[in-house]
């Protein structure tokens, strides 16, 4: 894209690098998830059900732009981004289970228990968890022992219990308990913004030598677009319909979770997710046509309909 390229050339381009690199995620999963002709069979089946055919790709993406961003070729991106949406799809699979949020459609189809059952839908989520570190540590691709374990401890840490896993508790120890809007934000940080960041970053560190000055900012930006994120979640559960959403819409009322929209109403929830828009567009300000990508990407985020 050059300098003079009109705004809908340039939305149609960015268009289409999603469409390509949602194609090309799907077939890194397909290729790295076990066969189903290998046993056990159902567990890889359910695996296979939870991962792949659908999703937004979101961390994926974010993981591919920051890579191109750093200079990292994108094939050195594919395992690094498909480890991120295997411990998204891992969580999901745990989030929508009875126990939890008891949700029975998942990206338009019948959530992973539901199809089949709760114990292979538990297994499914530990097994994609595990696969996706097993997927950064035999990565031939990756230069050095170090970037693959630099890779492993950013992906732990926003996996576990200072990360999704413990915002995740707060979500659940909350239920029918309001909030503080620093309460909330804490929750929000850790269950969805860790691992938004985690994608960045590991996106960033597939490049050889990244430029330490573009990790940061790309920290500082996923940062913001990562708790931005969250909050269009809330929205969208408050505002939209179960068809567009492709999951129940309306849950987090019946299900008494305190979410911006409760906290803050619709209307300054909207004005925040701009304002965290705004914040995550300015830890890019240092940087010209290089950073459009990500640019996009955040628009999409805060634009997105499901
Ligand atoms: C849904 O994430 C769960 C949250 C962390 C809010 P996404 O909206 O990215 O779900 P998919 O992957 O596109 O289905
Ligand atoms: C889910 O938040 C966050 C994780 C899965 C870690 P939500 O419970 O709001 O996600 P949805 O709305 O079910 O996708
Ligand atoms: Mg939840
Ligand atoms: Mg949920
Ligand atoms: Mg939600």
């Amino acid at each position: 894209m050059s300098i003079s390229t009109p705004i809908n050339e340039q939305i149609s381009d960015f268009n289409n690098w999603v469409a390509d690199l949602q194609t090309r995620m799907e077939s890194v999963l397909d290729a790295q998830l076990p066969a189903t002709t290998i046993s056990p069979m159902r567990l890889h089946e359910a695996m296979r059900y939870a991962a792949l055919g659908g999703g937004k790709r979101v961390r994926a993406l974010l993981a591919y732009a920051a890579g191109e961003f750093c200079g990292a070729d994108l094939g050195k991106i594919d395992v690094p981004a498909a480890a991120v949406e295997l411990i998204h799809a891992f969580s999901l699979v745990h989030d929508d289970m009875p126990c939890m949020d008891d949700d029975d459609l998942r990206r338009g189809k019948p959530t992973t228990h539901k199809v089949y059952g709760d114990a292979m839908a538990l297994l499914v989520g530990d097994a994609l968890q595990s696969l996706a570190f097993q997927l950064i540590s035999q990565d031939k691709l990756l230069k050095s022992a170090t970037q693959k374990l630099q890779m492993l401890h950013i992906l732990a840490l926003a996996s576990g219990s200072r990360g999704m896993a413990g915002g995740q508790a707060i979500d659940i120890e909350s239920i029918g308990i309001p909030l503080t809007r620093e309460e909330l934000e804490q929750m929000h940080i850790h269950k969805t913004g860790a691992l938004i960041r985690a994608a960045a970053l590991l996106g960033a560190y597939s490049a050889d030598e990244p430029d330490q000055e573009k990790v940061t900012a790309i920290d500082h930006f996923a940062k913001s677009i990562g708790l931005a994120f969250q909050v269009v979640d809330d929205i969208l559960d408050a505002e939209a319909d179960t068809h567009t959403l492709g999951k129940t819409a309306g849950k987090d009322a019946k299900n008494n979770k305190s979410t911006y929209v409760t906290i803050l109403g619709l209307s300054a929830a909207k004005q925040l997710a701009n304002e965290l828009h705004a914040n995550a567009m300015a830890a890019l300000s240092f940087y010209g046509r290089e950073a459009d990508c990500l640019r996009h990407l955040a628009n999409f985020i805060t634009q997105r309909s499901f």
